[in-house]
């Protein structure tokens, strides 16, 4: 063996019971990730520890604080320039993890925070694995989000272990599981407590009490005939959720394991070969980008405020969103008092706030806990102790100037005050205050529990220290923020979807049904279709927002949308609105009889609609730049993030062509070509 310090990113120790401590820590990097230099030196200490027999056992480490590994260095992994690069990459990885899983001695991994990807496919060939019982532990293969699938062994280890079942559906998800949950499904050998960590590893090298192996049943899954039985009902399940011409990973990796199964070299090969076409794909080239756009989000903010500082939240309102910004913020640890004019509006808040609880958190006592941390406050007593209060009241700029007069009166000097208002501009409502410099807008996306991004609005008169500071309790709540950098209607998110849903309101005047339109638009990638998004926020508040920022004004109390709220069907939160619901809040069946060609036609114009207003958006400077639009329509709307973002999408399409194909719609509608704005402005991409 080289001397300890001869490896760049491992450190090699050896205890008095002859176990190798084998410590990742990658050079000039916060975070381990997985790259060639990485598992090349790893090969060499494999090669090492393979032909000596000097040590009982070895145990994987992490010297970093923050996790385990990462995963592949996704850098490195997207730069492949042709199939070949990146399958011969994989095969790489293959060699290495193959000898590791055949080292004679017990290997273990020791996880403690995330263990993801390529962290969990190098544990997965290790004899055994001990992981950390704590909050910051996550195991699983995310790599379908990247629009891959694992690539150094993972799906055909993690089947192989656990069964076909429960191995597929975590890769095919992506989702993470802690450290109990991935014991519970058998890959993780023993969960255990922080204290205990470092003893279970050594007891499971000393003991070597033999790998875990999968039930009966889990092996038969495995097996030829489990598989195409298994494999015909994973596919039917999930072509109802995703389309494989947008996302072809997910059945990629079906086909795989139902035509090569877990046994054999023969699998390996074939994992290497898919996912190394897949990484040259338009889709993961986009997911990609998309996780970058994520990353940049992340760091915005940081470090700004320090997060062990326990915040204060006080939520003025507790309607739809109220209640669910009060929840959320429980959930993430925050102390929070809730208000609203009468306690019994504040019942159903509490009631959801505990079913997410029950969701997210599961043990009883740490569903109690965020109750106890949630607070009925009718008398508005938080408002004098917060750090950062939040209204989320009707969206009526009297009531919610009067609304601020009062809490900024009462409120410590240095709280953050914020509106939630989806358009109401914030210089209208400081109007009525005395420091209009300390409202900030910290616009929630409905439902808030899934939507990530959250916009942070800085008006003509906000300080930019407030904008930071917000920006931090953002990042602190696990939210995604985006600097929005001018208070004009709509903010971002909004002011781009208004015309594209104003849009599908004169489609449905021309007689198209709603469950057409919302087709077409699905099928293009987005989660929902434009007319029940509509009921989904609200009609009266889609309704309230129109006449902010100005669209349909002439036409609106003959318009559909008009009578419908008139007559009290505002959406899914009555019943009824553009469709009807049922107990659940689901809708109720709508049959939708077209042919494609006509939902190109309605793709074409919804999509051009929504990419003439986010190059307007980027003319204007809502937002400092076109990735930052992306970003905030991916995550704010759910964006097709196949596809990258609407600017991305119209650069991938050519943006002259597209534009060409706004001013003859437009034209054709009588619009006046001087006043259609071209997209190609320098100042917009
Ligand atoms: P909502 O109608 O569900 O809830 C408003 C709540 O505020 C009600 O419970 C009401 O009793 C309470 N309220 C009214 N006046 C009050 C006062 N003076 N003091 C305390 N509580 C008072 O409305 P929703 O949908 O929750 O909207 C609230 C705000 O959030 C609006 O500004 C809206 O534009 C904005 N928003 C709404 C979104 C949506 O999808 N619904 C998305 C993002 C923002």
């Amino acid at each position: 063996m080289k001397d300890k310090d001869t490896y760049k990113h491992w450190r090699l120790e050896t205890d008095i019971d002859k176990i190798l401590w084998l410590y990742f820590d990658k050079a000039n990097a916060s975070t381990n990730t997985l790259d060639k230099e990485v598992i090349t030196e790893f090969s060499t200490i494999i090669d090492t520890l393979g032909n000596s027999d000097e040590w009982k056992g070895v145990i994987i480490a992490s010297a970093k604080k923050n996790g385990f590994i990462a995963g592949a260095d996704i850098k490195q992994f997207s730069a492949f320039k042709n199939d070949e690069e990146a399958i011969a990459a994989l095969k790489y990885g293959h060699q290495i993890f193959a000898k590791l899983e055949a080292l004679r001695i017990p290997t273990v991994a020791m996880i403690e925070g995330f263990c993801l990807g390529g962290g969990l496919e190098l544990s997965l060939a290790c004899r055994y694995r001990i992981a950390e019982d704590g909050k910051k532990t996550r195991l699983g293969l995310p790599e379908v989000r990247l629009g891959i699938h694992p690539g150094w062994g993972g799906s055909v280890r993690l089947p192989r272990l656990i069964g076909g079942i429960e191995g597929l559906s975590l890769i095919l998800s992506g989702n993470t599981v802690s450290a109990k949950a991935a014991a519970k499904l058998g890959f993780v050998d023993a969960a255990v407590p922080k204290r205990h960590l470092l003893r279970a590893a050594k007891y499971y090298v000393q003991q070597d009490p033999g790998a875990h192996r999968p039930t009966t049943w889990q092996a038969m899954t495995n097996h030829k005939l489990g598989r195409s039985l298994l494999a015909k009902t994973i596919r039917h399940k999930l072509t109802a959720k995703v389309n494989p011409a947008h996302y072809p990973a997910p059945f990629q990796i079906v086909n795989n394991w139902e035509t090569y199964g877990v046994e054999g070299q023969r699998p390996f090969d074939q994992e290497a070969e898919s996912c190394g076409r897949l990484f040259l794909t338009e889709t993961s080239r986009n997911l990609v980008r998309v996780f970058f756009l994520q990353e940049r989000l992340k760091n915005l903010g940081q470090a700004k405020e320090t997060s062990s500082i326990q915040q204060h939240v006080h939520v003025i309102g507790a309607g739809t969103m109220g209640g669910d910004i009060a929840a959320w913020c429980a959930l993430q640890g925050c102390k929070v008092t809730l208000q609203d004019v009468e306690a019994s509006y504040l019942s159903r808040a509490f009631k959801r706030a505990y079913a997410l609880f029950q969701t997210k958190l599961k043990e009883p006592h740490l569903v109690q806990k965020a109750m106890d941390s949630l607070i009925p406050d009718v008398a508005g007593h938080g408002i004098s102790k917060a750090n950062i209060i939040i209204e989320a009241v009707v969206e009526d700029l009297s009531v919610k100037q009067q609304i601020f007069k009062e809490v900024e009166a009462k409120a410590k000097p240095l709280a953050i005050l914020a509106t939630n208002t989806s358009s109401i501009p914030l210089d209208e409502i400081n109007a009525v205050m005395r420091s209009p410099e300390r409202l900030v807008g910290i616009h929630f996306f409905n439902p808030v529990p899934m939507m990530q991004l959250v916009e942070v609005i800085k008006g003509a008169k906000t300080d930019q220290a407030i904008v930071e500071r917000a920006i931090s309790f953002v990042r602190q709540i696990d939210r995604l923020p985006l600097p929005i950098l001018k208070s004009t209607p709509g903010f971002l998110v909004n002011r781009i979807l208004f015309p594209y849903m104003m849009e599908a309101m004169k489609m449905v005047e021309e007689n198209i049904p709603p469950a057409v339109i919302d087709k077409a638009m699905t099928q293009f990638g987005m989660p929902i279709g434009p007319v029940a998004l509509m009921d989904m926020v609200g009609l009266d508040v889609c309704l309230s927002i129109t006449s902010h920022i100005g669209q349909l004004a002439a036409t609106v109390k003959s318009s559909r949308l008009y009578k419908l709220v008139e007559g009290k069907k505002l959406g899914r939160k009555t019943g009824e609105g553009f469709y009807r619901y049922d107990k659940k809040g689901k809708i109720i069946a709508a049959t939708v009889d077209t042919d494609n060609r006509s939902l190109d036609e309605i793709v074409n114009r919804l999509v051009l609609c929504l990419l003439n207003e986010s190059f307007l958006c980027l003319r204007e400077g809502i937002v400092a730049d076109a990735d930052l639009l992306d970003a905030g329509m991916i995550f704010g709307t759910g964006f097709a993030p196949f596809r990258g973002g609407p600017i991305h999408y119209a650069k991938s399409q050519g943006i002259p062509e597209l534009f060409q194909q706004f001013v003859k719609q437009q034209e054709a509608r009588g619009e006046n070509r001087a006043a259609i704005q071209d997209w190609q402005a320098k100042e917009t991409v």
